[in-house]
């Protein structure tokens, strides 16, 4: 059946008639987490009692393994089987794609004895245990033949080159511009390597059903990928690999692609005929997954007195894994964000012997709005001008880049209202000025924008004879609340309570979906929900006045109405569970999928938020409290106003982290990262934020989709960091460009 391609069409999300679109519905699958009830991957209870695999990580960054001691580890109690490169089962080559439409190629593990990065799995114990297992990977002994790795960003920034098919971005001159600005700002800031921390580490538990299919339970962000993946590697067609990840403890870009924990678990329950659970453990993860790279970032500015950018620039310089392909595009969000005659912009990508670098949330918006947003307050401070002021006077009226219009662009408005909520007038603008006994008082702001796509997906709904709607779609919610924003967009769609409806995701069975990523999860699978509703609305409606039983009999189905879990033409009404049970009891199951707008490449997308924040500064100590937060963000209708104030709200807070405590620190000897659990990577807990609020605009973008929505999950962070750090500053008068603001920095 076709998709909701109209995008002028009134469609039941858009007229809300029963308010549930936008209300703070409390999550689907809230009770199943909190009473601890909710399956995660490594917790789902296989057929019959499983083994156990614990991975062993390299211990140097660079090299070969030269071999492998298994004698002990097989003596050990409970072991079942040791691997290395020397005896793994056949896997298919890196890389091989036997299907070509797969959306992932093969990812075979010990394929090599080569080491690329410290913490790379070097070998496998599966024994009857986990704590077997564990014991027996601490008695493989593995000898290496060392090379020098090459592990230290900052001393290899003149080898940084062009990252492959990219090139800079200029528009107008801009060298002359900055030269011939009456005020220029040139300044540098560095971000460190950062780490996810998701609370759920990357967990496999595998079986198999006969000797070709494979069932596994997973957490990634993305199902097809990871199904993909996996059947190529085993050589396995792609229906026979069964992939789930039903919840997700934390994805944030990090679980966007699949680590051997997967291929392993699958590997393992073929070999030993039985189910089979792998997970990297706190320490794994950080070395074994994905980081966001450290940055350079240099930004120059040239402007008139009256505070017009003639002259814009963001450069970047940052690393990826030697064998790997990433770039952090810190650079490119700057493209839209403020106008400006002469523009330069790019990245430089260096190659280094560290573990791989990756995507984590808003990837370049999050650590490039740390150094533009603090730019912007210093040059206003130059120029004597509010910061809020400076970036009005610097709203451009089309992309500043493209020259396309905005879909729709309320930057202003977030920051006006923002403004006036958080009594920003109330700001001393000169620095070290405030002091409340030990501390220096002080407010910062800074805009935050995030680009905003659609993907093409699919998803299906069913009514079964009881009146229940059940949506079904290969989507995943990695926390962020997708079953309940569908849950809410079928039930207005098919006017039933929330309580009539019934949503399954995160299975490779369903009907496709790209899943999460991007802040494009809810709009790109709610269009898809949308489009498979108002496909079932037309079949129940065709069903009923097709049906000599009805009361709807002979009616317009057209004019149909869907209401209170039933439906109604003028005065004759039946319930969905009357009509079905009669006229369709085996139930209706319809497809809808749903697609960009032709023109959806027409204009400049993006969902945008002002940032306001007081902080307090320890004058002896240089401790730095976070007193109040406040963000005003635009970024669409909003479909629940809960999840998306959390999203909102813990974007924020990770905003704070890569302003005060997030870093990684590479140790230049053995190319690991010295802090490598949660109470040495300081994410912070609830104690370091004070008064926090989201506040949402009243928004649709029609150019968006059908409904108007746009995503949230990675907007709250896009310069939540520089606010902080602009706060810090009126506080104590130092500017620390250089993140994290450690207190050793200020004083
Ligand atoms: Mo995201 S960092 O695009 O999953």
């Amino acid at each position: 059946m076709s998709s909701v391609a109209d995008y002028s069409l009134p469609n039941p999300v858009s007229e809300n008639r029963s308010g549930l679109i936008g209300k703070a519905v409390d999550r689907y699958e809230g009770p199943l987490k909190v009473t601890g009830t909710a399956p995660y991957a490594y917790e789902v209870t296989p057929p019959s009692p499983p083994a156990y695999g614990v991975m062993v990580p390299a211990a140097i960054a660079k090299g070969r393994v030269a071999s492998v001691e298994t004698a002990q580890a097989e003596a050990s109690p409970g072991v079942l089987a040791v691997w290395s490169h020397l005896n793994a089962p056949r896997q298919a080559e890196r890389g091989a794609k036997v299907h070509p439409r797969s959306t992932a190629a093969a990812k075979p593990v010990f394929d090599t004895d080569r080491v690329a990065y410290f913490g790379q799995p070097v070998a496998f114990v599966l024994a009857d245990t986990l704590e077997n297992a564990t014991a027996a990977a601490g008695l493989v002994k593995i000898a290496y033949v060392e090379d020098a790795p090459e592990v230290v960003f900052h001393d290899v920034l003149d080898e940084a080159d062009q990252p492959p098919g990219e090139e800079d971005v200029e528009i107008g001159d801009f060298h002359r511009g900055f030269a011939e600005a009456p005020v220029q700002l040139d300044q540098t800031w560095t971000t460190p390597l950062q780490n996810h921390c998701q609370m759920e580490p990357c967990a496999t538990t595998a079986w198999w059903e006969g000797p070709r299919r494979c069932v596994v339970h997973t957490s990634v962000q993305m199902v097809k990928p990871a199904q993909h993946g996996l059947a190529e590697t085993l050589g396995l067609d792609r229906d026979d690999v069964h992939l789930m990840t039903r919840y997700i403890g934390g994805g944030f870009g990090g679980k966007g692609q699949t680590y051997e924990d997967l291929i392993l678990a699958a590997l393992g329950a073929r070999e030993l005929g039985r189910p089979v659970k792998v997970t990297f453990t706190r320490q794994q993860m950080f070395h074994g997954t994905i980081h966001r790279p450290a940055t350079v970032q240099r930004v120059r500015l040239g402007a008139t007195r009256d505070g017009r950018l003639t002259a814009l620039s963001l450069m970047t310089t940052t690393h990826c894994q030697r064998h790997g392909a990433f770039t952090e595009h810190a650079s490119n969000f700057c493209r839209s964000l403020y106008a400006a005659p002469n523009r330069l912009t790019g990245h430089r990508l260096v190659h280094l012997d560290l573990p791989h670098a990756g995507p984590m949330r808003a990837p370049g918006e999050a650590s490039g709005m740390l150094s533009l947003e603090c730019a912007m307050d210093e040059l206003a401070e130059q120029l004597g001008l509010d910061p809020v002021e400076l970036r009005i006077r610097n709203e451009p009226e089309v992309d500043p880049e493209t020259g396309k219009p905005f879909s729709l662009r309320q930057l202003v408005r977030c920051m006006k209202e923002g403004a006036q909520m958080f009594g920003w007038d109330r700001r001393n603008p000169r620095p070290r000025q405030t002091r409340e006994g030990r501390w220096w008082v002080g407010m910062g702001m800074a805009a935050a924008i995030r680009g905003n796509f659609l993907l093409p997906a699919k998803a299906s709904f069913s009514v079964d004879a009881e009146g229940v709607i059940t949506v079904r779609q290969g989507m995943t919610d990695i926390g962020t609340g997708s079953y309940t924003v569908l849950a809410q967009i079928a039930a207005e769609t098919m006017g039933v309570p929330l309580g009539q409806v019934r949503v399954e995701i995160g299975d490779s069975e369903l009907p496709p979906a790209p899943g999460s990523g991007g802040q494009f999860g809810a709009a790109t699978a709610g269009s898809a929900a949308l489009a498979a509703g108002m496909n079932l609305r037309k079949a129940i409606a065709e069903l009923a006045v097709g049906d000599p039983g009805s009361p709807l009999h002979g009616g317009d189905p057209a004019q149909v109405q869907f209401q209170d879990g039933g439906i109604a033409l003028g005065n004759r009404a039946e319930s969905l569970s009357a009509l079905i049970a009669r006229a369709a009891p085996e139930g209706l199951t319809v497809e809808g999928d749903s697609r960009p707008a032709a023109d959806a490449r027409n204009w400049s997308q993006h969902t945008y938020g002002a940032h306001f924040c007081e902080v307090a500064v320890d004058a002896a100590s240089g401790e730095v409290r976070v007193r109040r937060m406040l963000g005003v963000f635009a970024a669409g209708r909003i479909i629940n106003w809960k999840t998306a104030r959390s999203q909102l709200t813990g974007g924020m807070i990770w905003g704070v982290g890569s302003a005060l405590t997030e870093g990684n620190l590479p140790d230049p000897r053995y190319g690991s990262l010295i802090n490598q659990d949660l109470a040495q990577y300081l994410v912070p807990v609830q104690l370091d934020i004070g008064d926090l609020d989201a506040i949402m605009l009243d928004e649709v973008d029609d150019k968006a989709n059908p409904m108007g929505i746009k995503g949230v999950g990675e907007l709250g962070i896009s310069g939540a960091g520089a606010a902080v750090a602009n706060a810090i500053y009126n506080a104590c008068g130092v500017r620390v460009r250089d993140y994290p603001i450690t207190p050793d920095k200020l004083i």
